[in-house]
């Protein structure tokens, strides 16, 4: 596996503290087979948190909730729950309910088994039939049912996989509202980069069975700690280069793919001479026709041509490619109203940065 994955980045692991771990996991590995579906996982929950675990699909999500559940037993490593280990703890034991990530109501069974309907906002909807219901209603009354036993720790395997966009926003508010009101601990799987956000006071990301990184959105976004976190987060641009200044406050990276020199006005660990990575997200690249004035602040400056324009309505995607060949990827807010010529396609344009728009990665 490569150095990329590794974890225990230095801002990654998990709250030192004991007394701040309400769940604790250490040094969790879980193998099928040969096959390691979770491969040495250390990570803390805080009581009361919304915690959201995101990663693509395959890298251990579910396998990591049903070990906490105790559907699966780990190979090696523990996992502690207000300070008691769950090795020796059967499922129906643990303060812990899990909803499923399919969701399969029993079909011969009457919505009203549930008493928290009305939390969900179901209460109507006792006498119905599963298949009397929605999808977003199912997904609720599943919701309720894991509700019921009043677990202190709630386990939602993509809770909201089935709603559409609209609803499934809405339904995201509605959860972090049932979930202050009850106080539970919840840990949330989701693929959904925007509902982790939206849920997540932390978010921790896997892949390959390991966890790459553990924050809090705006930490993992601003501050990704390896290039697969920040490519896997949002969009990216990306730049091999080499290091050629390293001072205390930032550095100045030689950069073949951009054909000139990067300045990156970030604290960086790493020494003259290192390939890093320079991460430069599409929302914090200035376009414009005429050459920006140094005295904007724009460290970083490069010309290129418009290929590509995306109209998405609130902002619009310029995929530009630069001197070098390569492809930027920027994006504008629209928020003026056919004042000015917007910028087309063909157009020469000079992109521009902030020095402390970027991120430098080293694995
Ligand atoms: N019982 C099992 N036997 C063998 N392999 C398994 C078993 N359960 C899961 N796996 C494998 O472990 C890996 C992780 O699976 P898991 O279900 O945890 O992924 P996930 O992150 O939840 O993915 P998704 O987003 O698709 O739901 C997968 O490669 C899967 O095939
Ligand atoms: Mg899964």
């Amino acid at each position: 596996m490569s150095a990329i994955l590794k974890m225990n980045a230095p801002t990654t692991t998990a709250a030192a503290d004991p007394a701040s771990a309400y769940v604790r996991i250490a040094n969790l590995t879980k193998k099928f087979g040969d096959f390691v579906a979770l491969d040495n996982v250390s990570l803390d929950i805080r009581r009361g948190e919304i915690f959201c675990l995101l990663g693509g699909s395959g890298s251990g999500k579910t396998t990591l909730l049903r070990t906490l559940a105790g559907f699966e037993s780990p190979t090696a490593g523990t996992i502690h729950i207000e300070g008691a280990d769950m090795s020796a703890i059967p499922p129906y034991e643990r303060p812990v309910n899990m909803m499923f990530q399919s969701y399969a109501l029993f079909p011969h069974m009457n919505v009203e088994k549930s008493e928290m309907l009305d939390i969900v906002k179901m209460g109507g909807f006792g006498a119905r039939k599963p298949h009397q219901l929605s999808g977003g209603q199912r997904q609720r009354v599943a919701l309720a049912r894991a509700l019921v036993k009043r677990p202190k720790l709630l386990l939602l395997d993509e809770p909201l996989a089935a709603l559409d966009k609209k609803l499934r926003e809405h339904t995201q508010f509605e959860l972090i509202n049932i979930q202050q009101r009850l106080g539970v601990t919840f840990i949330v799987v989701t693929h959904d980069q925007e509902e982790a956000m939206t849920l997540g006071q932390r978010l921790g990301v896997m892949n390959h069975g390991r966890i790459a990184q553990v924050g809090s959105p705006c930490d993992i976004y601003e501050s990704p700690a390896t290039r697969f976190v920040a490519d896997f987060i949002g969009s990216v641009n990306m730049f091999e280069g080499r290091v050629s200044e390293a001072e205390p406050d930032g550095v100045r990276i030689e950069c073949g793919e951009l054909a000139c020199a990067l300045r990156v006005q970030r604290a960086v660990s790493c020494t003259r001479g290192a390939t890093v990575w320079t991460a430069i997200r599409p929302e914090k690249i200035n376009i414009s026709r005429q050459p920006p004035a140094q005295a904007a602040g724009a460290d970083n400056a490069v010309r290129g041509t418009v290929r590509e324009i995306a109209y998405m309505g609130d902002l619009s995607i310029y995929l530009v490619q630069i001197e070098s060949g390569k492809v930027m990827r920027v994006t504008l807010p629209n928020t003026t109203r056919g004042a000015e010529r917007p910028i087309a396609r063909q157009e020469s344009v000079w992109l521009s940065w902030h020095g402390s728009s970027a991120v430098v990665l080293t694995e």
